[in-house]
């Protein structure tokens, strides 16, 4: 009986360490699956759209595609206001379509992620049409509450409390059909789920199994921390005020006006995650293959790390947002490498590193650093240790477009209602149609307009001239890519060095492999850099990829303690011999 527990243990154990994390190392392609590529030329991309591009996103090197919900959706939200979660939105597609895409990215080798939206579903949603009716099964659904009489006007109830929407004004909307508020963190059209009902948390599993069961390789997960709000259960039954934050300049309707302690980041939140991790790990053996989870987080770095699980229970990858957002075309070498150690010390032991360098909510990569630095930004990310997030064009260097108030569509923008500055809260210049080439509508559609307007730089900013020239933001990220898969990349020690202000040097070190090196020039002018310091590095060293500005060739030998690099250089350098 002993002998045979003894097989069985290591049986299990054999089986865990057979499925290779694949994640662990990965490039993840974001697609906002609305604006990459329109294949019936209604000015909308599409699943279709995908399929087609997914040969030349497997010729790049990308491991996984995350796309942005396709999910049958009135679009308030543009996908994230979800009303089936087992639908496609027919601008999209159809199931069909979504079962050839996935066809197709298994026959090249391309993980598909998607887009787990969690928090709210969309008011067209069937289960809350039911909770406003009081279904019996749904009535609980969402998060109700009665509105406060209002003194002066009896026949008007106010809202139940002060909560704000994060896209403005109140987070209550009042329902004549049931006749209380709703809460909705987001727009009107994204009521709140109640993570409180039993029958929520279980319905929600079914969803990720529904997908994973056609075969998805992992999900990203929107608005983690808004899942639960403060247990009314604490304050008789009532959903309490938030306290003012005092901050300067803001209004009673601004988000900002109030600190956020009963609305978001409440403790529950956690278990819930890892409940999620679990029906991944459900799938592990059935599908041999161990399932992504990446978490939307904003908040405190303490809390963004809960997310990974603690010593009982595995979790999540949280997203890297200090490094998207505690940097900027001000920071230099000393500021990076702060930004850099502070995820690696805080991370727990063995968790997985990510770096994120945009997405469909942050102006874009060479907007916010300036298009000089996208070579830099690019290859840090794909250098560091972990998983890199690249977000559909930011390997082109693609900046924010032109939206005229007029062709605005993001509800964050179209809230402010202010016609002069709505482009400060407006996500939509990142969401501007791919650039594919020079053509009409830069490739990504025939349509007479696109549902949102095309930067006016794509005749020079594309993907088919940036493949055409000799030197391209594109080719270089492309050459990192090759270099993340190297043994030192994928998972040798890091060692970062600010060696002066303007120059950070990032190395990758396994014993038995050669050792492979980022550097990058911030200043406007040339520097003759040298590595001497990093002690490890051989003295020649080898150019793997050379940015846009670079003047070294790729293949071209250099002695580590005088290479030239110009203004705003990256290079990738890796020794002709082993390690250590
Ligand atoms: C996340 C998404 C964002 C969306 C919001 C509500 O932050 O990234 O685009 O508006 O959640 O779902």
């Amino acid at each position: 009986m002993r002998e045979f527990k003894l097989f069985l243990i290591a049986a299990m154990v054999a089986s865990a360490s057979c499925t290779d994390v694949w994640w662990k190392s990965a490039v993840v392609y974001q697609i906002y699956p609305r604006s990459f590529m329109d294949s019936n030329g209604d000015g909308i991309g599409d699943l279709n759209g995908i399929t087609q591009k997914l040969a030349y996103l497997k010729d790049t090197g990308i491991d996984a595609i995350w796309m942005s919900p396709m999910f049958l959706s009135p679009m308030y939200d543009f996908g994230y206001d979800i009303a089936d979660y087992r639908q496609i939105a027919p601008e999209y597609g159809t199931m069909k379509d979504f079962d050839e895409l996935m066809k197709t990215a298994k026959k090249l080798g391309i993980r598909v992620v998607l887009d787990y939206v969690p928090n709210h579903t969309s008011n067209e949603s069937e289960w809350f049409v039911k909770s406003a009716q009081r279904d019996p099964k749904y009535a609980d659904y969402y998060i109700w509450a009665h509105g406060k009489p209002d003194p002066k006007n009896p026949d008007y109830m106010e809202p139940p409390n002060n909560w704000i929407s994060i896209f403005r004004k109140s987070a209550w909307e009042y329902n004549a059909v049931r006749g209380q508020y709703y809460l909705h963190q987001f727009v009107i059209g994204q009521p709140d789920l109640n993570y409180r009902n039993e029958k929520v948390r279980e319905e929600m599993k079914d969803v990720l199994r529904f997908w994973l069961e056609k075969g998805v390789s992992g999900f990203r997960i929107d608005a983690v921390n808004m899942l639960f709000e403060v247990d009314p259960a604490k304050f008789d039954g009532r959903y309490p005020d938030e306290p003012l934050s005092g901050a300067r300049g803001k209004t009673p309707d601004d988000y900002d006006y109030l600190i956020h302690k009963y609305t978001r980041d409440q403790e529950e939140t956690y278990e819930v995650v890892y409940d999620w991790r679990a029906v991944l790990d459900e799938y592990t053996e059935k599908h041999n293959e161990s399932k992504i989870m990446m978490t939307e987080a904003y908040t405190e770095l303490a809390l963004v790390m809960k997310y990974y699980g603690n010593s009982t229970r595995p979790g999540s990858v949280p997203f890297n947002f200090n490094y998207l957002g505690d940097l900027s075309n001000k920071s230099y070498a000393r500021e990076m490498k702060k930004t850099i150690d502070l995820w690696m010390t805080y991370m727990p032991t063995g968790r997985v590193a990510n770096w994120v360098n945009g997405n469909h909510d942050q102006s874009r990569l060479a907007s916010r650093y300036g298009v000089k630095r996208v070579d830099a930004m690019n290859m840090l990310a794909l250098i560091l240790p972990g998983i890199t997030i690249t977000y559909q064009g930011e390997e082109l260097g693609m900046t924010d477009g032109f939206v005229s108030w007029k062709d605005t569509k993001d509800p964050q923008a179209c809230n402010t209602d202010d016609p002069v500055n709505y482009y400060k809260s407006s996500r939509d210049p990142t969401r501007t149609p791919y650039h594919w080439d020079a053509t009409k509508n830069a490739g990504f559609s025939s349509a007479a307009s696109t549902w949102l307007p095309m930067a006016d730089n794509y005749a020079t900013v594309n993907l088919a001239a940036q493949m055409a020239a000799s030197k391209s933001h594109y080719k270089f990220y492309k050459d990192v890519v090759a270099v993340k898969r190297l043994p030192a990349v994928r998972s040798g020690d890091l060692d970062v060095r600010a060696l002066c202000h303007y120059v950070l040097a990032v190395a990758r070190l396994l014993p038995g492999h050669p050792v492979v090196v980022g550097v990058m020039n911030l200043a406007d002018q040339q520097i003759a850099v040298d590595l001497s310091s990093m002690l490890l590095l051989p003295l020649q060293l080898q150019v793997e990829a050379s940015g846009v500005d670079c003047s070294l060739e790729k293949g071209t030998k250099v002695q580590k303690n005088n290479i030239t690099m110009p203004g705003h250089c990256a290079l990738v350098l890796s020794s002709v011999d082993n390690c250590c």
